[in-house]
């Protein structure tokens, strides 16, 4: 196959000259486009919403179209301005003030959309929380960010634990709820009575605004702190990789409780002023292509694991649909496959463009442009005013096409500004002015990167970022379970699938009723996409001899390689 794919379709590429763009960008430049480069006051909030809401020409545009199977609604940006300055009130009433952590434990509605940015307008940090996250997992990042108010549905709010969240003042329930004590907010009822105007809260460029809670391989999931000034970067990528233009309608298929729902699924596409397209719900392919074709939809930023679905569901599904609206198409989260942007310039006549970042980097550094020859199966390049590099353990740049760590030189505008209440983890991605992705990579002669695995035992299954360490906790406060190991296994669809290795307690014997049980817990407990699909009983887990757990002999074991070194291996 020819490696190099060529444009199939001429468009308003931007970028033409990579090179030379590269050589003379600086982040500066890129204020002009902001109005507080001229008036000093600084809010995503008002770049991404009011500033529309504002312009007489804008105003009336649908900034969102909602839809899941049971509603569908089409929201303007004044409307969506008024709204979330309703929201501020009802915060700022009840005493939050800048800087408190305000948390979203709901699935993405419209509702959902006015409350975010009703929190940033008060300069609060907000914390999106995935739907399907179990009680657990919602403890751990509501008492780890001390958030003081959190807003969710009567259906999730079972799974929101009552207790030993000190800091913790206030409920607000969308949707029916009877219970009046004080602790709970209506919704409905006090955005009705609530002002819809609202004085935004300026804030500085480096005050927060976002916490986005992520796996490690170790130790709980932290929280990444982002701060307004992202918005440059939100901005500029819009452009540059989403090719966003004024007339275009948009859809990013993540949720926003993960870090491309909110830097792709609301701030991108909204500081450029676009028409924004929310899907809820559970997808089929038929759900996919309806929603494209519907909305006429023009730039779509997806995920591998989608995709792969859909080419599972064929080529010749896709010409069922009226699909002429679409000219970009974007992946993010797990290597594209080279068949999947084989399979995608089949049967939609153009190019998947891959884009890599992480919740840690706050949006794209390494991408497929437009503008650019793709090679399928690489990430790309780096955008302007980006530096990336392999570096070896000591931190030493390595030539080109040898293996190594992904590493970015430090200071561009979306970068996690702290892990909250973890100075020391944060000090941690650092070596020699470097970020270290902790992925393997390396880069061809001509400044292409690809990406080989992750350096350390991070679980990215369907996409979604699962920390071994979380799993093997809640997996041994199972009654059966005496010690766990959990790693990624590879599964042509998912990526990854978890894997867990267990010892039973006495008294506790293998059968399949006890290993679903086990399973069920994990589910029921944290949360779904957490749950091992596999579990195997072994008579003891591996171990060093300072006691922690080898998951690289693991997976060693399991996929059948040479076990390396085991001189640390207890005896
Ligand atoms: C992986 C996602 C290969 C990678 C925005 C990274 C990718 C982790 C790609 C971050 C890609 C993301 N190709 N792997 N294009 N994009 N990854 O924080 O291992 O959920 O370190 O953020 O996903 O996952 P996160």
């Amino acid at each position: 196959m020819d490696m190099k794919v060529v444009p199939v379709r001429e468009g308003n590429y931007n970028l033409k000259d990579y090179e030379k763009l590269r050589e003379n960008f600086s982040w500066d430049d890129m204020k002009k486009y902001f109005s507080w480069d001229t008036t000093g006051k600084v809010n995503m909030a008002y770049e991404a919403l009011d500033r529309h809401a504002e312009d007489s020409e804008k105003k009336n545009k649908i900034a969102l179209i909602y839809s899941d199977p049971y509603r569908e609604e089409k929201v303007t940006f004044k409307d969506l301005s008024k709204a979330s300055n309703r929201f501020a009130n009802i915060l700022k009433d009840y005493g939050v003030e800048k800087g408190d952590r305000v948390f979203l434990f709901m699935p993405r509605s419209p509702e959902f959309y006015t409350a975010f940015f009703g929190i940033l307008k008060v300069a609060a940090v907000a914390g999106p929380l995935f739907e399907a996250f179990m009680e657990q997992a919602v403890r751990d990042r509501l008492q780890d960010s001390e958030a003081k108010i959190l807003i969710t549905t009567p259906e999730l709010l079972k799974r929101v634990p009552q207790e030993n969240l000190p800091n913790l003042e206030k409920i607000v329930i969308v949707g029916d709820h009877i219970d009046d004590s004080d602790k709970y907010i209506d919704y409905y009822k006090e955005m009705e009575e609530a002002s819809d105007e609202f004085d935004i809260e300026w804030v500085d460029l480096e005050d927060g605004m976002l916490l986005h809670y992520t796996s490690g391989s170790t130790g709980k999931p932290k929280g990444v702190y982002h701060v307004h000034h992202a918005m440059i970067q939100h901005y500029a990528t819009g452009e540059w990789v989403l090719d966003l233009k004024e007339d275009d309608t948009y859809w990013c298929t993540a949720d926003p409780g993960w870090v491309t729902g909110t830097s792709y699924g609301i701030f991108a596409p909204w500081l450029h002023g676009v028409t924004n397209v929310v899907r809820g719900g559970r997808f089929t392919p038929e759900d996919w292509y309806n929603t494209l074709e519907k909305y006429e939809v023009s730039v779509w930023y997806t995920a591998p694991t989608a995709l792969r679905l859909l080419v599972s569901h064929g080529e010749e599904k896709v010409s069922n649909y009226n699909l002429s609206s679409l000219r970009h198409i974007m992946s993010v989260g797990e290597p594209l496959n080279p068949e999947v942007v084989t399979w995608g310039l089949k049967a939609f006549n153009l190019r998947i463009h891959d884009t890599w970042w992480m919740t840690e980097t706050g949006a794209q550094l390494i991408v497929n442009l437009p503008s650019l020859e793709i090679r399928p199966g690489s990430m790309g390049k780096p955008i302007p005013g980006i530096e990336a590099t392999i570096i070896d353990n000591e931190g030493n740049e390595l030539p080109p096409n040898q293996m190594g760590n992904l590493a970015i030189k430090e200071g561009w505008p979306a970068m996690m500004r702290k892990i909250w209440n973890n100075p020391s983890k944060y000090e941690s991605y650092f070596m020699n002015g470097w970020y270290v992705s902790g992925d393997s990579a390396y880069k061809d002669e001509d400044g292409y990167f690809w990406f080989q695995g992750r350096l350390d035992d991070v679980i990215n299954t369907s996409g979604e970022r699962v920390g071994p360490f979380e799993v093997e906790s809640k997996l041994i406060e199972h009654k059966a379970v005496a010690e766990a190991g959990v790693i990624g296994k590879p599964h042509p669809e998912r990526g990854e699938i978890i894997k867990a290795f267990i010892t039973l307690n006495e008294g506790y014997e293998e059968t399949p009723e006890l290993l679903e049980d086990i399973r069920t817990f994990v589910k029921t407990g944290l949360s779904a996409h957490a749950a091992p699909r596999e579990i195997e009983v072994k008579d003891s887990i591996p171990k060093t001899r300072s006691g922690k757990i080898m998951r690289r002999l693991l997976k060693s074991w399991e996929l059948g390689l040479p076990t390396g070194d085991t001189s640390t291996l207890e005896k």
